[in-house]
């Protein structure tokens, strides 16, 4: 019964993955727990004002610091609104938490060198460029990226990082195709003229910028989400549109993932944690022109578990949850720890946020596999 031997092998493996020596023969323990350093979001969409006590206390549950994006409406474009949002956003936290935001600038087309220099005095650590109208809230985002180029050197000066959203807007280009195009055309180039300049692609979604960034110096590396860990283009469009799965760059087809997969399971320190969690009300997601976004923080951690748990991985993602990035970004590492233990539960199918209006988080109503202690 060969079948029955593979299950049998399969099962032991499962029961005892990643604590079994094969050479002494020592089992140790079951893999049920893990504990990690507790870890960062290096890309978080808090929003603002009533949807902040929603979005600051789901990070905070479980990240120590995260990037926290710009495109509010108005962005914000300068060190002063950057700081405001900053106070908004500490005074949203929960009681006690030492939860820590790290806000960002919004690169526009009449950023000046000077908004930079200001901004880095102010303890900013980075600026995202948004092609415009690329996503959610770009309008103001950069029409010429070689304009900004002054902009780049500066900010390589200052040591300010600089994070892409890396997908082109040519109406020519085919959605699926315009982060590969986006390297070709605009980052190639941007990281041969700035060679001191940090860069994060952020949210990766392909094969193309898994082997770009892997391929490029030390100096610039990719945030990866969730979603597009856990699904491809299938997911979103067999059998129905599914419009909670619809975020930007839009999910690929399953190579793509499976790339992506491969990618941080890999050890390179040059890929970690950004969950792009991006919330937006249920009717705006189920509508005929439905918005970008999902909202993953309530579970964030969890789901990069359960990807991990999945490839056998368990033993890489301490450094991608919370190692990876902080060095990236030149901080220090978190010295708290987080546990997680193997537990299923199923997310809610909507949380209430403001009044009535309810979000549905992302992987709502399935179940995740692990549960932070
Ligand atoms: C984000 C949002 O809603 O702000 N949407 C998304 O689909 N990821 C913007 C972004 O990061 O592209
Ligand atoms: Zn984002």
């Amino acid at each position: 019964m060969p079948h029955l031997i593979r299950s049998c092998e399969g099962l032991i493996t499962y029961l005892f993955q990643g604590i079994y020596d094969i050479q002494s023969s020592v089992v140790i323990l079951p893999m049920n727990e893990i504990t990690i350093t507790r870890p960062d979001d290096w890309h978080a969409h808090f929003r603002d004002n009533e949807l902040l006590k929603e979005t600051v206390s789901a990070s905070a549950r479980q990240f120590s610091r995260s990037i926290v994006m710009p495109n509010l409406t108005p962005p914000v474009v300068n060190a002063k609104m950057a700081k405001a949002y900053e106070a908004r956003i500490l005074a949203a936290r929960p009681e006690g938490s030492d939860f820590t935001p790290l806000v960002t600038l919004y690169l526009t087309n009449v950023t000046t060198t000077d908004d930079i220099k200001d901004a880095k005095e102010q303890g900013i650590l980075a600026a995202k460029l948004y092609p415009a109208g690329a996503t959610t809230n770009s309008s103001s985002g950069v029409n010429d990226i070689e304009k900004m180029y002054p902009v780049f050197e500066v900010m390589a000066k200052n040591k300010m990082l600089l994070l892409i959203h890396g997908e082109v807007t040519d109406g020519e280009i085919d959605i699926f195709d315009r982060e590969k195009v986006f390297i070709e055309r605009y980052l190639e180039d941007i990281v041969k003229s700035f060679p001191d300049l940090k860069v994060v692609l952020e949210h990766i979604t392909t094969k193309d910028a898994v082997d770009f960034v892997k391929g490029s110096s030390p100096n610039v590396a990719a945030t990866l989400t969730p979603q597009h860990l856990m699904l491809n283009r299938n997911d979103l469009l067999v059998g129905g549109v599914k419009p909670h799965y619809y975020c930007l760059p839009i999910l690929k087809r399953n190579t793509h993932q499976k790339a992506l997969r491969e990618a941080v399971i890999s050890g390179s320190t040059k890929f970690f944690l950004g969950t792009d969690s991006a919330p937006h009300m249920k009717d705006q997601k189920e509508s005929a022109c439905g918005c970008a976004g999902c909202y993953s923080a309530p579970a964030a951690l969890e789901l990069y578990t359960q990807v991990f748990d999945e490839l056998n991985a368990l033993d890489k993602l301490e450094g991608f949850t919370s190692h990876h990035g902080a060095d990236f970004y030149g901080l220090p590492r978190n010295t708290q720890k987080v546990t997680l233990v193997r537990e299923a539960w199923t997310i809610p199918n909507e949380l209430e946020v403001v009044g009535s209006r309810v979000i549905v988080p992302f992987w709502a109503g399935n179940k995740v596999t692990w549960r932070l202690k």
